[in-house]
């Protein structure tokens, strides 16, 4: 129950109606009876700065925000951590008596989603679908396990980009996403990732693709359209577990406390109805 000394947590973005984020943290909440609440705000992009400051006046415990904010709002902050200074982008706000800090969980979240299905990112051949805010995030994180990652985009540019400014001990190269290059890349990848908004078994039959080899695992960032997807590869890795990390991630940075991820992780598989593990 909200009572006059509730915490308040809050997810801005727009459209926010869809969240599954409010249904992981309530049912955390109630489960655990901690005296907080997390409500999403459909918040356009005219009325960012007016939402951040409302943050701070109203005292919320911390803030979530996603599409389309996620770079805005870097500016409107007073301080950012290293990997969302590395990103340019932030995901996660933290209130604090020196101001707001913002996170950025894309690439730990991915990382641990990756872990939570026994496959451990280090010296690997990993191909990268995509350049925007999620791939880069994930990349930068690969990028300092010596892995091999391979970067593919739409726009070659954008992919140049990414792989120029990636750090660490990785190998990184990058092309244009097409056809064979696709197709060479999954044939000795142990993971692909894929960070753009279109499945890949979308995408291998829109590249009439025919060739796929089952040793590797496919990661989809993008969340789950109606109907069965394509089995490919050795296993699918399920966007619903990284979303399931970057709450936990968010619950430790705001509540600086380990996150009850096998909790979080039912409360949202019960109210989906299905367990993806
Ligand atoms: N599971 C999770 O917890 C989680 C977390 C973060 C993001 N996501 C999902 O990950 C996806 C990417 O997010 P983002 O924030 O990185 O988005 P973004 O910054 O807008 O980047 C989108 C990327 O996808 C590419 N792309 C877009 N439409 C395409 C198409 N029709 N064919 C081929 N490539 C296309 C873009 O290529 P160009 O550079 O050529 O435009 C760009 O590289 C979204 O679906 C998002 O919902 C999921």
């Amino acid at each position: 129950m909200i009572k006059g000394d509730t915490k308040v947590h809050s997810l801005y973005g727009s459209p926010v109606a869809h969240s599954l984020s409010p249904v992981i943290f309530n049912t955390t909440f109630q489960k655990l009876s901690l005296n907080r609440a997390y409500v999403p705000f459909e918040v356009s992009r005219d009325n960012l700065k007016q939402a951040v400051e409302a943050a701070r006046i109203l005292g919320f415990d911390g803030f979530n925000v996603t599409m389309p904010h996620k770079t805005a709002i870097v500016e409107m902050l007073d301080r950012l951590d290293k990997n969302a200074e590395k990103s340019g982008a932030v995901n996660t706000v933290d209130t604090t008596k020196n101001g707001l800090v913002g996170y950025n969980t894309d690439g730990e979240g991915a990382i641990r989603a990756l872990r939570s299905y026994g496959f451990e990112p280090n010296n690997k051949r990993i191909l990268v679908l995509g350049a925007g805010g999620a791939a880069q995030a994930i990349v930068h994180r690969l990028s300092s396990e010596n892995n091999t990652v391979r970067i593919l985009n739409r726009t070659l540019g954008k992919a140049r980009q990414l792989a120029d400014n990636a750090t660490g001990t990785s190998r990184i190269s990058y092309g244009e996403l097409a056809k064979s290059s696709l197709e060479k890349g999954m044939e000795d990848a142990d993971l692909l990732v894929n960070a753009t908004p279109i499945r890949t078994s979308t995408l291998i039959s829109q590249l009439k693709i025919n060739r796929v080899k089952d040793t590797g695992w496919v990661f989809d960032l993008a969340y789950d359209k109606p109907g069965e997807p394509v089995p490919i590869g050795r296993g699918t890795i399920s966007p619903l577990e990284m979303l399931v990390h970057q709450a936990a991630l968010s619950y430790e940075i705001w509540l600086n406390e380990t996150a009850p991820v096998d909790l979080m992780r039912s409360s949202l598989a019960d109210h989906l109805g299905k367990d993806w593990r």
